[in-house]
This record gives structure tokens, sequence and C-alpha cells, in this order.
């Protein structure tokens, strides 16, 4: 049986969507955007983990063109790669590794151009980042770790307000997880690498989804070339 868990997200919700490195959290969101652009709901991409560039061309690569939405006003991205890492951003549009600047560059947006999705990809290294810019704080950073947290849901509570459903991805490492309190947040899907005979096999579970019926066993997908996600 496949199952569109896309279809299971409501709106005006916050998700988190949580995995190891590579098991598909940029695919999933992204492909989540794009089905917004695709019923003419516009979408922000908020990415800390890779350039906004890298961004468009792994998206060519499953048969959308990200420019062509950002042209036409469907599609905005916040670049927060360059910034996080000390580099001078071309992009229109950056932000620190601060939630609250961050919640101050997508407001008017909010406001102007009727968004309905929202994804940051990933608040770990946000907060990684945030953590790093206050080691030398007396805490080591925990203090400002914690206002960021909050800062976080904070924002999702602006978001949700509005109508607006936001993903918020997470690394899923095995020194620092989990980063976000999953009780604050409305849904929480988990993606996974299983090992198998052969290799791994991509898997998702969906851990919560509140005043929703959900599948409550694991669901397989791949990830094809032109096809991005597809659930089996
Ligand atoms: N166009 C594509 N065609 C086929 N497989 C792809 C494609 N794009 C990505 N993949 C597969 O998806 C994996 C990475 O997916 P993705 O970048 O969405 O994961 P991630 O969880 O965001 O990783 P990270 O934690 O590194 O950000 C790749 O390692 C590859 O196996
Ligand atoms: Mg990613």
């Amino acid at each position: 049986m496949v199952t569109d868990i896309y279809g299971l997200i409501p709106r005006g919700y916050s998700l988190l969507l949580t995995g190891p490195e590579g098991s598909g959290k940029t695919s999933f969101s992204l492909q989540w955007v794009m089905k917004g652009c695709n019923e003419g709901k516009h979408g922000i991409y908020v990415t800390f983990d890779e350039t906004p560039n890298a961004l468009r061309r792994r998206a060519t690569r499953m048969g959308w063109d990200l420019q062509d939405l950002e042209d036409v006003g469907l599609l905005t991205i916040i670049d927060g790669f360059y910034p996080r890492i000390g580099i001078k951003s071309k992009e229109n549009l950056t932000t620190r590794p601060d939630v609250d600047y961050l919640l101050l560059k997508i407001a008017p947006l909010v406001t102007k151009s009727g968004v309905s999705r929202v994804v940051v990809d990933s608040i770990t290294s946000l907060l990684i980042s945030t953590r790093t810019l206050s080691i030398k704080s007396k805490d080591g950073g925990e203090g400002q770790n914690i206002k960021q947290k909050t800062a976080l849901i904070r924002m999702s509570e602006f978001l949700k307000n509005q109508g607006i459903t936001v993903i918020f991805t997470e690394v899923e490492t095995s020194n620092d997880y989990p980063q976000l309190e999953q009780f604050l947040i409305d849904g929480v899907i988990e993606l996974k690498l299983m090992k198998t005979d052969e290799g791994f096999e991509r898997r998702l579970l969906i851990k919560k989804m509140r005043d929703k019926e959900h599948p409550m066993h694991y669901i397989d997908f791949t990830i094809a070339e032109e096809l991005g996600i597809v659930f089996k």
C-alpha cells in the first residue's frame, strides 16, 4: 500500500523531520515545498546545510527548476549557509544563524506574499553555529542554545498562527540528539537508514502527528533521479 505522507501533513502545523546524515531530509523537505508550489502555494526554504546553488542543482536533477519558481515569486530561498561560515553571500536573502533574526527576515514575506510552507534545513547547523559563536561565554554557549531553541518554538507558533506549516530538519547525531524538544512540536517524522544484508534501505516512521490518524508502521521509500522521494 502506498501512503502519501505529504498528504498527511496538516496546514498550520509544525513538523520535525529527523534522520542521520544522508537519510533524505533535504530531499523530503524540498519535494514537500515543490508540491506546494505546484498547487500555487508560496514556499520559503531556509538553507543552513548547503548553498542555495547546491540546492538548485540538486533540484534540477530531481526535475524541478527552482530558479523559475523563484522568478515567478512562488519560492524564496534564504541563504543561511554562507553567513554561517563567514563568507559573503551573493544571494538576495540571507540570514545569520539566529532564529529571531531569521524571523525578522521571514515575517515581511509572510504578510506580503501569502506563504504556506516554510523549511528550516537544518536546525542542527543553526544550533551548532550559535553555540560556537558563544563558546567563550561562561556556560560554553549552553544558555544561547536554549534561547535559540525557545526562539524556534516562538517562530513555529508565529507561522502556525498564520496558517503556515513549518518543517524543521534535525540531524540525528549520536552525541547530541534530540536537539529540539519533540513534545513542543506537532508532528515528528523519523527518516531511517536500515541495515540489510545488502546494504541500507530507506524507511520512515511517523512518530507522532497530533490530531491525526496515521500509519504506525515503517514506510519504505527510495530517492531516485528525476523522481525524488518515492514511497513504496
Ligand atoms: N537526484 C538524486 N538521485 C538519486 N538519489 C539521490 C538524489 N539526490 C539525493 N539522492 C540520495 O539521497 C541521499 C541524500 O539525501 P539528502 O541530501 O536528502 O539527505 P539528508 O538527510 O538531507 O543529508 P544531510 O544530513 O547530509 O543533509 C544521497 O546520499 C543519495 O543517496
Ligand atoms: Mg540535508
